[in-house]
């Protein structure tokens, strides 16, 4: 009943050539992958051209941040009705590499996902502990804190347009991927937080997302997980190639 997202982060690469060349590759690939919500995420610079190249096609379009206003003396800043403009219908947001390297908490993460809600956008809200947390048994709370706090405040039915992505920070890009049953452990406990905090409903909706170190070799396993509705993919979603595997999954 939950369709499944696979999402690439393109993160810090690809010029607009690069990324129009892997897009022109990537399309009849996928064309005949039904049933799975196909997203690529490209830089700011891209999103129009990338946009421009993917109508027509099975594959949506997503930003990796947004700002919270809608307009105003924000030098630098992207509004989400920018990005649906552009051509975007998602937005990551919180991502870790945010938290980490440029200031983002789960107090401006829960005023992004109202913004881009508001906006019409699909918020994909990135979630996920470190090494030094999860030695210290302290994963749960973690998750627990971002989910509270990067949600708090939505109502039940803005749920529809909410996807969470857990993705634990010492998988990112290390080729460790959590085990089956580790990411199973905490999609539930993310599942269960969101039919306890919001409604029953919107958690039996909500799509979690998987993310750090997805691989044509593991997806598999990890759809097979009953809370695992999907993937955010970075370094494997670089090449067509490989993000087709992934995307194509149950073929
Ligand atoms: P990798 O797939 O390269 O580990 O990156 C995961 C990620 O951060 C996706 O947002």
């Amino acid at each position: 009943m939950r369709t499944p997202v696979i999402a690439g982060n393109w993160k810090l690469f690809k010029t607009i050539g690069e990324a129009i060349g892997l897009v022109k590759d990537l399309k009849p690939l996928v064309a005949g992958t039904k049933g799975v919500e196909i997203i690529v995420a490209p830089v700011f610079t891209a999103l129009g051209r990338v946009a421009d190249e993917l109508a027509g096609s099975n594959i949506l379009l997503a930003a990796q941040d947004c700002y919270w206003e809608e307009e105003g003396a924000f030098t630098g800043e992207v509004a989400p009705g920018m990005l649906k403009d552009a051509g975007c219908s998602h937005v990551i947001i919180g991502h870790s590499e945010r938290r980490q390297y440029f200031g983002e908490t789960d107090v401006t993460v829960n005023k992004k996902v109202k913004a881009a809600i508001n906006a019409g956008l699909t918020a994909i809200v990135c979630v996920g502990e470190t090494l030094a947390e999860r030695e210290a048994d302290k994963t749960f709370a973690i998750i627990e804190t971002q989910l509270w706090g990067g949600l708090e405040g939505l109502a039940p039915e803005a749920f529809s347009k909410v996807v969470v992505a857990y993705e634990p920070v010492w998988a990112i890009g290390t080729g460790k991927t959590a085990s089956d049953t580790q990411a199973q452990e905490v999609h539930a406990f993310i599942r269960s937080l969101i039919a306890r905090c919001f409604s029953q409903e919107s958690a039996a909706g909500l799509r979690i997302l998987y993310g750090g170190s997805v691989k044509p070799d593991n997806i598999k396993e990890l759809m097979a997980q009953p809370d695992i509705d999907g993937a955010l993919v970075g370094g494997a979603s670089l090449n067509s190639a490989s993000f087709a595997a992934i995307t194509n999954f149950a073929g």
